[in-house]
């Protein structure tokens, strides 16, 4: 059971205090009967909910996908920069990001309300692979496909867990695709130091069973699809073992 106006406001009649007005002036229905207290407790799928006659369907989750712009920071608020939700229009205000990309990096960043399936994606017990599309300074070397496939020494307790690197291209830069399965801090650009190859531009281009749309330019989002959904919440499609041989 949730309040009737936070009912309406996540089904994006109005804002908290204009559903409040909408009430007080009698324009909502609860099962028939004019309701006009913030406070009444609903239940979503039972009781019927009509706003100026006509039923509001409440979705109890949200997810979309964005296509994260450098210069904002993964976090639902923060005093000095924009966040990915200012990119969200939506009017819950319970929405956060499902992981996180650094403020410089670009890319597929999943948008919800939903903390269980959140949880899950970003267990380290779950090993969700990323791939990312690197680019860095130098001419990245074939070995360095065996070096990550092994696992890299990044400072940290343990070595990173295997990687999958694929050369794109190979010049005075060089564009890799380069897959992880963990998500330690800075893990990519921290990976490329150790191949001796500064970061120079990094965009996530998969999460899971997800891969980017590339019809969004950076800064554009769109609520996934069903089929994304339900291929999210499938245990057998977020698990993934690189294998070291
Ligand atoms: N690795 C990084 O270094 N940065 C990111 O944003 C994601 C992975």
């Amino acid at each position: 059971m949730i309040r009737l106006d936070k009912y309406l406001a996540d089904a994006g009649i109005g804002t908290r205090s204009q559903v409040k007005q909408y009430l007080k002036k009698g324009m909502v229905t609860v099962n028939g009967q004019i309701q006009k207290r913030p406070e009444q407790k609903v239940t979503p799928g039972e009781d019927l909910i009509l706003f100026q006659g006509k039923a509001v369907a409440y979705t109890k989750y949200e997810y979309y996908m964005l296509n994260k712009p450098a210069g904002c920071v993964s976090a639902t608020r923060d005093s000095e920069h924009k966040t990915v939700l200012d990119y969200i229009d939506s009017r819950r205000d319970d929405l956060f990001p499902a992981g996180r990309l650094d403020r410089d990096t670009e890319g597929l960043l999943v948008i919800t309300n939903d903390g269980a399936l959140s949880h899950r994606l970003l267990s380290p017990a779950h090993h969700v692979p990323k791939s990312y599309f690197v680019r860095v300074s130098g001419c990245v070397r074939e070995d360095a496909i065996d070096l990550c496939r092994l696992g890299l020494d990044i400072g940290d307790e343990k070595p990173t867990k295997p990687a999958l690197l694929e050369i794109l291209s190979a010049g005075e830069s060089s564009e890799l695709l380069l897959t992880i399965t963990e998500g330690r801090y800075h893990q990519i650009k921290r990976m490329c130091h150790v191949l001796g190859h500064p970061l120079e531009y990094l965009k996530r281009v998969s999460f899971g069973p997800l891969a980017l749309d590339d019809s969004l330019a950076p800064g554009q989002y769109r609520p996934l699809t069903p089929e994304e959904i339900a291929q999210l919440k499938n245990e057998e499609n977020i698990c993934c073992i690189i294998k070291k041989q």
